[in-house]
């Protein structure tokens, strides 16, 4: 079986990071080889430094979009898990990864903001993060993913088997 990627995109609190990583368990459990680039991880290392303007954010997910491919490359499964805002920096990495399965995240952001485990949109709201992704920021929502999420309705469980299911159609894991 081929390589692939899962590129998750999602404002932040929406959920990616969670279901990257309950994804990457049920994967290595059907024997898979998977690695996570999750955004808050990837900045802490191979993005240290980066901030969140357009230019930074297009490097971030360039970054995270080559890494990726070489992990299909080699026959495993990368899943990225950062916001990814923009529509043709996301297509960018689409084009250059032959197995490319974009997972959206979609949250309403008054959610996000009633949620908030962060305090991030709190202290958004009040202006004192500038650019903020879904309030002083833009977010681009895909045309046209494989999988789409609404992680303030599913259960964790439902959104995970969504997932599965476009992977097992695609022929990219086993059919259990
Ligand atoms: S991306 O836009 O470059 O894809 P990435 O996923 O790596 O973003 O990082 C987003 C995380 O950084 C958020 O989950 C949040 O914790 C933190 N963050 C800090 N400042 C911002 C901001 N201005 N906009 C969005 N997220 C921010």
């Amino acid at each position: 079986m081929p390589g692939f990627v899962v590129w998750f995109t999602g404002l932040s609190g929406a959920g990616k990071s969670t279901l990257s990583a309950l994804l990457a368990n049920e994967l290595r459990a059907r024997g898979v080889h998977v690695e996570v680039l999750d955004g808050d991880e990837v900045r802490t290392h191979l993005s240290k430094g980066l901030g969140f303007s357009k230019e930074d954010r297009d490097i971030n997910i360039r970054r995270i979009g080559f890494v990726a491919k070489l992990l299909a490359r080699a026959g495993a499964c990368a899943v990225t898990a950062a916001i990814s805002p923009y529509k043709d920096v996301r297509n960018e990495q689409r084009a250059q990864i032959p197995h490319f399965i974009e997972v959206f995240c979609q949250c309403p952001v008054d959610a996000l903001a009633s949620r908030d485990p962060k305090g991030l949109y709190k202290r958004a709201l009040a202006g004192e993060i500038a650019h903020f992704t879904g309030i002083t920021d833009p977010y681009e929502p895909p045309d046209n993913p494989e999988v789409t999420l609404y992680t303030d309705r599913e259960t964790q469980a439902e959104s995970l088997t969504k997932i599965i299911a476009a992977l097992e159609q695609r022929n990219l894991i086993p059919v259990r």
